[in-house]
């Protein structure tokens, strides 16, 4: 059985790679902060397909709890990882003569260094890695 890591798989782009895995029969562990949007989408992919095993994790990407929890989920659930989709994103649209440097931080931690942390626990040390969507 394959199996996939999807960040901010709760709404948009995340769900929808999660809906085209679950058709494919991956394993999956969805990742992002509100616990009923995630579940709902849980339901949905449940509909595609009863077979797999879909594993929630709530939490923010930003913080070094939840990517600590995701690895620990890949680690016992799965024991090695097919396809990392680094989605989860956040972009305020406000003018950059406007944007508060507290503001550029949560973007860049959320959007840039997070991803790379979480390539770097789950991707690398995996064996035959297949597939990163930054
Ligand atoms: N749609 C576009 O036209 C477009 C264009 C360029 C780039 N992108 C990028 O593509 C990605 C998906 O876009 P989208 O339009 O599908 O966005 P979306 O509908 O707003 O979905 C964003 C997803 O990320 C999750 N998320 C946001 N911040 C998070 C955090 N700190 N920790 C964990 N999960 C988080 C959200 O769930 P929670 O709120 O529950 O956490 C949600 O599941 C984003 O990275 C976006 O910047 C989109």
């Amino acid at each position: 059985m394959k199996c996939a890591v999807i960040t901010g798989s709760s709404s948009g782009i995340g769900k929808e790679i999660s809906k085209k895995l679950a058709f494919q029969g991956f394993d999956l562990i969805l990742v992002a902060r509100n616990k009923v949007n995630l579940e709902k989408t849980k339901k949905e992919l449940v509909e595609i397909n009863k077979r797999i095993n879909i594993i929630l994790c709530i939490g923010d990407i930003s913080s070094p709890n939840t990517l600590n929890n995701i690895e620990e989920l890949v680690k016992t659930n799965f024991n090695k990882l097919d396809v990392l989709v680094n989605n989860a994103g956040a972009f305020d649209v406000n003018s950059i003569m406007s944007i508060n440097e507290s503001t550029i931080d949560t973007q860049i931690n959320i959007n840039l260094k997070s991803p790379i942390l979480l390539i770097q626990k789950l991707f690398f040390i995996y064996k035959n890695p297949k597939t990163l969507i930054y």
